[in-house]
């Protein structure tokens, strides 16, 4: 499977962004695209907590916002009704996850196959899921790091874009540990993006193969 090149002279590309949090990566994301480091356009930023500062971040920076109350919503086939109803309005090239603490049902995976995006706090496969940091902590790496991965049905193990390595420290806390590895992912997440956005590539049963520099020309 490959991406369509962006060509010279095509529209700038769309992101939706979900985030659940306090929104640090969707502000690298606004930040990068401020600095033309990512040529993208946020259409959209999706939360399932109302009170997420990623909310805030997004009104502040001009990005219309979508906060659908996950727990006041029946059932989560509703829920996720929504959410497609609001990505389809938008057409994003990507389906960004900057945060987003759910996992997404297998029929919504599917219908945006390869078109999903996630970082994740460890250098996977090590450590997926809840509390990435503090597994690697507790296992004793000496190395941790994060993972810039597209999304299939299972939890956090689609194939990798990117990835980068932080050492962990004998005096290390969960968040001393955290704060390294959250460097790394608001200098790689925004540039997996512009990769992925504007380089051709394929997915061989696992890996992402880049196929060509990217297009960027300066
Ligand atoms: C990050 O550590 C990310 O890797 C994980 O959730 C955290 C979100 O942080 N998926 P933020 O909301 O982007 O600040």
């Amino acid at each position: 499977m490959s991406a369509p090149a962006e060509a010279g002279g095509s529209p700038t590309p769309r992101l939706v962004v979900m985030a659940s949090g306090r929104g640090s990566n969707f502000q690298a994301l606004l930040d990068a695209i401020e600095a033309g480091r990512l040529r993208a356009t946020i259409g959209a930023l999706i939360s399932d907590q109302p009170e997420a500062l990623a909310l805030e971040r997004a009104r502040d920076a001009g990005v219309p916002t979508h906060a659908f109350d996950y727990r006041a919503i029946a059932d989560r086939e509703a829920f996720y009704a929504q959410v497609e109803a609001c990505i389809d309005r938008e057409q994003p090239q990507l389906i960004v996850l900057a945060g987003y603490m759910r996992i997404l049902p297998e029929a919504f995976v599917r219908k945006y196959r390869w078109r999903i995006v996630n970082i994740h706090p460890s250098l996977l496969p090590a450590f997926p899921g809840l509390h990435a940091q503090r597994q690697a902590l507790e296992y004793g790496v000496r190395i941790a790091g994060c993972t810039v991965h597209l999304v299939d049905e299972g939890v956090d193990s689609g194939p990798i874009v990117e990835q980068a390595a932080v050492p962990v420290y004998d005096d290390d806390t969960e968040e001393r540990l955290a704060a390294r590895i959250l460097e790394e992912e608001h200098r790689i997440f925004p540039d997996s993006i512009e990769r992925l956005l504007h380089t051709r590539y394929e997915i061989v049963g696992r890996r992402v193969r880049f196929l060509s520099a990217s297009l960027r020309k300066d």
